[in-house]
């Protein structure tokens, strides 16, 4: 593991002179238990502690970002349920801009049960996502992108594939007519969804999950790189972080740049969220100007560094 800080985690410049980034995907409750030790079926345990925080990939990734220094939005959908006043009140207090989200009436509002080990810091998810709708192309055509001046426009690669295309497509007609306000994508695949494939090669920056990558058959990040990198764009690059064995990057005509993990001092605690971290990670610094090399490791101190405390604020 890297011993040194790459640089430190807060870059210098005017943040409100930054154009936003958005996060488009899901945001939920995630209920967490925080164990001594991972339960045991059908037994009566005492755990250490138990909390609700806004969770899910996208939602996670805006508040990084925002805690970076960004200007940061989500795009999601909300239930109108009890769960709404928590989710909108926590995206306030990290300064999470949710103007364009989307309420919904007659749906559940998604839940994880997490159930974090503090041994290792192992975090188990059980997610129930009923009935929200996601955040649709019909709910991004309401955007005005060169109202928003959108910098950067993250997705999720959740199920409705279709919708993420025509969105990524919209932004792809935007940059054609407005070449001097382009605004950069990136997709997320993650989970063992193999619908969400056709989404490599419609963005800027693709990055893949371990898990996903070994549902292609692929057992380290620089395999990954180099195979699923034959099917993103010519001028994109594919990125994949692999737990412990750190990330790495790759231009889909150049080389490979990779980094280790920067392990927190006081030893792992929490990983939830610790892959939504990385992705923040990366794009803050390729926000920032960057090159792909620092961007990567700032990713794995990102990363690194929530694993050592609950939740995400000790980023700040
Ligand atoms: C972490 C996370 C959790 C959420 C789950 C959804 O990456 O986004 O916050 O409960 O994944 O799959």
């Amino acid at each position: 593991p890297g011993k040194n800080k790459p640089f430190p985690l807060k870059m210098d410049d005017h943040p409100l002179n930054q154009r936003p980034i958005a996060c488009c995907g899901l945001t939920c409750c995630d209920f967490i238990t925080l164990c001594k030790g991972f339960p045991l079926e059908d037994s009566d345990q005492r755990c250490i502690d138990m909390y609700w925080q806004r969770g899910g990939n996208a939602s996670n990734t805006s508040t990084v970002l925002a805690l970076l220094g960004a200007r940061t939005e989500c795009l999601c959908t909300i239930a109108n349920t009890r769960e709404k006043e928590f989710l909108k009140e926590d995206f306030a207090k990290y300064a999470v801009n949710i103007e364009n989200c989307v309420y919904l009436d007659d749906c559940t509002a998604p839940v994880s049960n997490c159930i974090i080990n503090v041994q290792n810091g192992s975090r188990t998810i059980l997610h129930s996502n009923k009935s929200l709708p996601e955040f649709s192309y019909k709910d991004f055509q309401k955007i005005d992108l060169k109202k928003q001046k959108y910098q950067w426009v993250h997705f999720e690669g959740r199920p409705n594939v279709p919708d993420i295309s025509s969105m990524l497509q919209a932004i792809d007609s935007h940059n054609k007519a407005h070449p001097d306000e382009k605004i950069i994508t990136s997709v997320e695949l993650e989970k063992t969804r193999m619908e969400i494939v056709p989404l490599l090669d419609k963005a800027d920056y693709v990055f893949v999950s371990k898990e996903h990558a070994q549902i292609h058959g692929y057992q380290c990040k620089e395999d990954t790189v180099e195979g699923l990198g034959t099917k993103i764009r010519d001028s994109s690059v594919i990125i994949c972080a692999w737990g412990e064995s750190g990330a790495c990057a790759k231009p889909k005509h150049g080389p490979i740049v990779a980094s280790p993990i920067f392990p927190p001092e006081g030893g792992v605690v929490d990983t939830l969220g610790a892959g939504d971290s990385f992705n923040a990670g990366v794009i803050f610094a390729l926000s920032r100007g960057k090159m792909l090399q620092e961007a990567v490791s700032f990713g794995c101190l990102v990363a690194g560094k929530k694993c050592g405390f609950r939740g995400f604020e000790g980023l700040k």
